[in-house]
């Protein structure tokens, strides 16, 4: 494999558990704010990236590439507001986007059509993310200003159950 393509496979390894960090803090934030189900949510979000690095690890070692541990970024967003998490989250999201597009275009101009194939599960998962995000901004502005509203939110991301991805290696 392009070594250029290598090294971003295993940049994204860290950038994952980046993300995973980040939404850790998140619902730290949320737990001091007594939201629980917002907590349980950014829980699994963190548990969710994890499998993220997971998969991108599992790819480069079934290829017979080394993969290399870098040190994971202290997450240095802050939150100010109930909302604030949320926007913060899906700016991130696309900003992962970017991210896997990058990798793409490189073994798209490599004609690396496994890495591509691999690819496609995290382009489908990133748009996931995104519209999730948004999701949760939106529902946010039309009912979380209201006590009741937000009572009713945070019951109801309380019952987000983790799940194993879909992509098996
Ligand atoms: Fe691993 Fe939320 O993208």
């Amino acid at each position: 494999m392009n070594s250029k393509i290598a090294n971003l496979l295993n940049e994204q390894i860290n950038k994952e558990f980046y993300s995973a960090y980040l939404y850790l803090d998140m619902a730290n934030y949320y737990g001091e704010q007594h939201l629980d189900g917002y907590a349980n949510y950014y829980m699994i979000q963190a548990q969710e990236e994890r499998d993220h690095a997971l998969l991108f690890m599992k790819y480069m070692q079934n290829n017979g590439l080394k993969v290399t541990l870098e040190a994971i970024g202290k997450p240095d967003k802050t939150f100010d507001s109930i909302l604030s998490p949320l926007e913060i989250a899906a700016e991130h999201e696309r900003y992962v986007t970017a991210l896997i597009n990058a990798i793409y275009r490189e073994a798209h101009v490599d004609g690396d059509y496994r890495t591509m194939k691999f690819l496609d599960w995290f382009v489908d998962e990133q748009m996931e993310e995104e519209e999730s995000a948004d999701k949760m901004i939106a529902q946010y502005k039309l009912f979380g200003q209201d006590p009741r509203g937000l009572y009713l939110l945070n019951q109801e991301y309380a019952g987000r159950v983790y799940t194993a991805p879909s992509l098996v290696l």
